[in-house]
Formats: structure tokens, C-alpha cells, sequence
């Protein structure tokens, strides 16, 4: 482990989509590469932080020097971030799928020649909500993020309130601006009495910004 701020502290980070089966072959889920989730473990550990890393399948490597913790759905996720605490800070990066299918299929659904399946849905827990909110244990510093098109403020303030957590970070994915997949963030930070616009940088400066905050933050 590196000597810096965050060096004796534990930080929870979770990343990537989440995958909600259909049947064995066939599976729901959001959009989302890893890669600001794998950055922000990445400048927490550069900082001295110990990092749980639960991850959902990413399209980016896991972050080197971290505990990596691997599942496929919300459900999983949510079992293994409880099963990460207690720890000092936690950083929900994941994009996890709003919903699960319901009643989702233990063999293959068959295609059917003028036939169409049709798929109902039931609500994943909402991790960051969970966590925000437990009465014991929570930790110190709980950090979400959330993807707006529009109204970033507005919106990710109304987030913070919602799920309970001490900051967001919004980014906006508006297509035009290329954010989603790529390598650069465009974000506004949300605390309970600031909205603080960043600049756009690469996903890394914008980690290595968060992790110095979370440092003074917990210090
Ligand atoms: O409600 P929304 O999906 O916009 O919230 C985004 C934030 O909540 C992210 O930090 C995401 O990781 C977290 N989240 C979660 N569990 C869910 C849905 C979202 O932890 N089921």
C-alpha cells in the first residue's frame, strides 16, 4: 500500500453494468464500460486507500492492487457491497439495471415462427439507497453518481435528497458529447450546499479530483 491520505482507510468502489438474465443466452442491462469506476479506484489507491473493487462485467480490466469482487447482477451486487462493509467510504459507479425479468427462464426460450416473447420486469434493490441509508454502520462518506441528459442540477440534486448519499457526482451523457465509452468526463458535483461545475478533463484527472475530495473529506 502507498503512504498518502488516504493510507488506513478502506473505500468500497462499485463498477460496470449489471447483467439480468432473460434465459441461459439472453440477458438485460445498461450501457456503461467500467471505465470512471476503474479510474476512481485507481486515484483512491494512489492516494493510500485499500479498495474493494465489486464489479460487474466490464469491458475495462479491473483495477491492479485492488480487491476485485466479480458479479453478473444487481441482486449479486448488492450482496457483496454488504458483504464489503463496514468500510470508511463508498463509491457507487456502477450502472446497475433498474430491473430484473421476472420469472426469468432455467432453459433457453425457443423461437417460435410468429410467436414473440413477451418479458415482465420486477425492481432491483437500489444499492447507494441501501447504503445511504442503513442506521448502523454506514459509512462515513457515501458517494453516488448519477447520468443526466438534461436538468444536471436540478436533477442530481434531487438525487442526493432521494437516495441519501452525501455527494453526487452527475455526469452528462447527452450523445454529442461522446462521454459514454470514451475517455474524458464532463461532470458537476453535488454536496449538500454546493453544485460545483468541473471542466471537462480525462475520466482519470476527473478520479484523481474525486479521490483528493474524499481524502480531505475523511480526514
Ligand atoms: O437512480 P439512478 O440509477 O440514476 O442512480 C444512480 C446512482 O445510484 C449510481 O451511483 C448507481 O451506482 C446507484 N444505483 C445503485 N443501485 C441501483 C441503481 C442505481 O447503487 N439499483
Amino acid at each position: 500500500l502507498i503512504d498518502g491520505p488516504l493510507k488506513g482507510q478502506h473505500v468500497l468502489v462499485t463498477s460496470g453494468p449489471t447483467h439480468e438474465p432473460i434465459d441461459p443466452v439472453r440477458y438485460i442491462a445498461n450501457r456503461s464500460s467500467g471505465a470512471q469506476g476503474t479510474a476512481i479506484a485507481e486515484a483512491l489507491m494512489r492516494l493510500g486507500a485499500e479498495v474493494t473493487f465489486v464489479t460487474g462485467p466490464a469491458s475495462v480490466p479491473a483495477p491492479l492492487g485492488a480487491r476485485v469482487i466479480r458479479v453478473e447482477t444487481a441482486d449479486q451486487m448488492l450482496r457483496a457491497v454488504e458483504k464489503a462493509l463496514p468500510v470508511d467510504a463508498a463509491v457507487f459507479a456502477a450502472a446497475v439495471a433498474d430491473w430484473r425479468v421476472a420469472g426469468a427462464s432455467n432453459s433457453k426460450i425457443k423461437k417460435q415462427a410468429g410467436k414473440l416473447p413477451t418479458l415482465e420486469f420486477a425492481e432491483n434493490p437500489d444499492i447507494l439507497a441501501r447504503v445511504s441509508q442503513m442506521s448502523e454502520g454506514r459509512p462515513k462518506l457515501v458517494v453516488g453518481f448519477a447520468a443526466e441528459t438534461d436538468d444536471v442540477i436540478a436533477n442530481a440534486t434531487a438525487k442526493r435528497v432521494r437516495k441519501g448519499c452525501d455527494w453526487i457526482v452527475a455526469n452528462d451523457v447527452r450523445p454529442e458529447t461522446g462521454i459514454m465509452g470514451g475517455q474524458e468526463n464532463k461532470v458537476t458535483v453535488v454536496k449538500a450546499d454546493s453544485a460545483e461545475d468541473w471542466p471537462r478533463m480525462s475520466k482519470t484527472d476527473v478520479s484523481d479530483r474525486l479521490a483528493a475530495e474524499i481524502a480531505a473529506a475523511l480526514a
